[in-house]
């Protein structure tokens, strides 16, 4: 009979088989699916893993600070953090179109991590956290015809591909099962419970073209929706929660001032593995304090929705 720890050694020995002595790269992210690839990998082969964390500037807030103390303090996994804000959010400057986005923004990442991953002499194998709905999504999203809905964008990519062997041991699990084989290797739940978070980041939250102004408006939206959500205690009821800076602006009137800031959506969504989804039927008392709240504290945003699309026929993600 199966179990979630007969399931880790199995993996380890399956990753131990194909590596030998060589050297892994991995990719992460900050999220669940690449946290719970490099810790299984550390166990299994130790200081013969490198991560590689690439900072687009996409992040939300915190973030990197929180994979540097996690990864490098505390499992104390060779580590190489490098912050290419700039060069992501200058090549980004201007595109609205979402393919656009995801394309280049993949495309950057894979020359990024490239780069860096180049740096790990004798580097044979590379990681990445994919599970089993990317596998099938990127092949066909309905079921039906092969039909590309977004160009997925997953940590790692494929650097040098005709050099580096694929390692991902978490290929045939589902984000719930990925969960708990986190669990089983000891990680904080706090990461463990994480909503997914998407390779674009919030580059894909800004509909249109992205700035520093909006990213920052945004990240400060976010962080209330999500303390809010937190203090209400609802975080582990929510497969996915978000906030999406509108690009459109807004008259409002705020004391006897006229203002003509950003709308913001919020969006929340319940889900098994990400294929489909329902919106979260929040209290209206938890949307209207969290919308006074983004209104009273970020400056830039005068006007909160709440989206109650479910998947399909929308798709989780605004982009
Ligand atoms: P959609 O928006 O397609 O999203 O309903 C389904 C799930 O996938 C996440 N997502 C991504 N994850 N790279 C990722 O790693 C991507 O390019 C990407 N696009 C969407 C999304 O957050 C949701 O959990």
């Amino acid at each position: 009979d199966w179990t979630m720890a007969a399931y880790k050694d199995q993996a380890i020995a399956k990753i131990r088989e194909q590596v030998g002595d060589g050297k892994v790269v991995c990719g992460l992210s900050g999220g669940v699916d690449s946290s719970v690839a490099a810790v299984l990998i550390h166990e299994a082969i130790g200081d013969q893993l490198t991560c590689v964390f690439v900072d687009h500037g996409l992040l939300r807030a915190g973030e990197a600070e929180e994979v540097d103390r996690l990864f490098r303090q505390h499992y104390n996994i060779p580590l190489i953090t490098r912050d290419a804000s700039d060069v992501f959010l200058g090549e980004l400057e201007g595109v609205d179109d979402p393919e656009v986005k995801r394309k280049t923004i993949g495309r950057l990442f894979i020359d990024v991590f490239d780069a860096e991953a180049n740096k790990i002499d004798g580097a044979r194998f590379l990681a990445q956290g994919t599970l089993y709905p990317d596998v099938i999504e990127s092949v066909s999203p309905t079921g039906g015809p092969s039909v590309t809905i977004k160009s997925h964008h997953n940590v790692g990519g494929l650097p040098d591909y005709m050099k580096l062997e694929l390692v991902e041991p978490l290929r045939e699990l589902f984000k719930d099962e990925v969960r708990e084989l986190g669990r089983e290797l000891g990680l904080p739940e706090t990461l463990v419970g994480r909503h997914p978070f998407p390779g674009p980041g919030l580059a894909i939250r800004v509909p249109g073209a992205i700035t520093r102004e909006k990213l920052d408006i945004l990240r400060k939206a976010d962080a209330i929706y999500l303390d809010e959500i937190r203090k209400a205690g609802l975080y582990d009821e929510i497969w996915q929660a978000f906030a999406v800076l509108l690009p459109v602006r807004t008259v409002g009137v705020m004391g006897d001032a006229r203002t003509y800031d950003y709308a913001c959506a919020l969006r929340a969504v319940t889900s098994s593995d990400g294929m489909t989804a329902d919106y979260y039927p929040f209290p209206h008392d938890f949307l209207g304090r969290t919308a006074t709240r983004i209104i009273n504290e970020v400056r830039g945003i005068n006007r909160v929705t709440y989206d109650i699309t479910s998947k399909p026929p929308g798709t989780i993600e605004w982009e």
